[in-house]
């Protein structure tokens, strides 16, 4: 393993006993895992379950199904490279159900921790941010190839960030940009003066999002998810951001309540979030929010 694997290849599961308490895991239950990342939350569930040969592991980052191989398939456990909504529909097709279902979203920390995945401007690294390195679309081709007024929609939508106009301008005006601290510093001169966070955040959160598709594929696969559960199995969805955040609560709240075609019942009225103990150990559990629901008995 080289250098920067073994210092960075560490990620720790967030919100984990909320979780364990929500899902319930029981003997037996199988699990769905779509986002099993380093296997933290899985170690932990399969653990209570025990069920590992009907069981499904879903990642579609090399490293971490490396990772959830070397932990999980002598035992037994399904584990696919896959996109979560392609994989979904493939365990649709097979007619298969389970008890309990977890989707941690996002990136791991190893994504941000190592330089060379590009997916963050603390460290300098090339602009890549794909989760699967199969893939060919990255940020270098969206930031150097698309037009002004692309990337400031995307800016903007996945971004939210009130100087879209002015950084994809700067952007533009900037080419080629090849490195995350050079995105960096363009983005940061539309942002003069001291903000909390830095001025890049939000730009850095929309390429990821559109290198990854991220919120269409959630869109797509929520009501596979709900599809995928036996009745009384539990569902939850851990997401990072606001916009990913309001797609899971728009779905759940559709499908839960008095409606006579209701086919889930929401755990928790709000979502449970990180404790302030849990997000010094680890600040990544500070924009995590997890939203939960068990499919309706019929
Ligand atoms: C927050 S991490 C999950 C960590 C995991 N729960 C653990 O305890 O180690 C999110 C993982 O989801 C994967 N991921 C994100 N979007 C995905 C998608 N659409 N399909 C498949 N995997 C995805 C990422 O590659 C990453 O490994």
């Amino acid at each position: 393993m080289d250098q920067e694997n073994q210092n960075t290849n560490k990620h720790t599961p967030v919100l984990l006993m909320k979780t364990l308490q929500i899902l319930d895991p029981q003997k037996g239950d199988k699990y769905l895992d779509l986002t099993a990342g380093y296997g933290g939350h899985a170690a932990a569930i399969l653990k209570l379950t025990g069920n590992y040969k009907e069981s499904v592991l879903i990642d579609r980052d090399t490293e971490a199904v490396k990772t959830l191989q070397d932990l999980f398939k002598d035992k037994g456990a399904r584990i696919i490279q896959d996109d979560f909504l392609s994989a979904s529909k493939s365990l649709q097709g097979e007619g298969l159900k389970f008890d309990v279902i977890l989707a941690d979203l996002g990136v791991s920390s190893p994504h941000l921790d190592k330089a060379s995945r590009g997916f963050s401007f603390a460290q300098d690294g090339p602009l890549d941010m794909r989760m699967d390195q199969r893939q060919t679309l990255s940020a270098d081709t969206i930031v150097n190839h698309y037009s002004e007024a692309r990337l400031r929609d995307l800016i903007q939508k996945y971004g939210e960030d009130p100087k879209a106009r002015q950084i994809a301008r700067r952007i533009v005006m900037s080419r080629p940009v090849k490195t995350t601290h050079e995105l960096a510093t363009i983005v940061a001169r539309a942002w003069p003066g001291h903000s909390r966070v830095h001025p890049a955040t939000r730009t850095f959160q929309a390429l990821r999002i559109e290198v990854n598709n991220e919120l269409e594929l959630l869109r797509l696969s929520l009501p596979i998810w709900k599809s995928l559960l036996n009745p009384g199995g539990r569902m939850i969805v851990i997401s990072f951001h606001s916009l990913e955040d309001r797609l899971v609560k728009q779905y759940f709240s559709e499908h839960s309540g008095n409606n006579y075609d209701a086919e889930l019942k929401l755990i928790g009225k709000q979502p449970a979030i990180g404790d302030t103990q849990e997000i010094a150990l680890n600040p990544r559990a500070r924009s995590a929010k997890l939203r939960a629901a068990v499919k309706i008995k019929t």
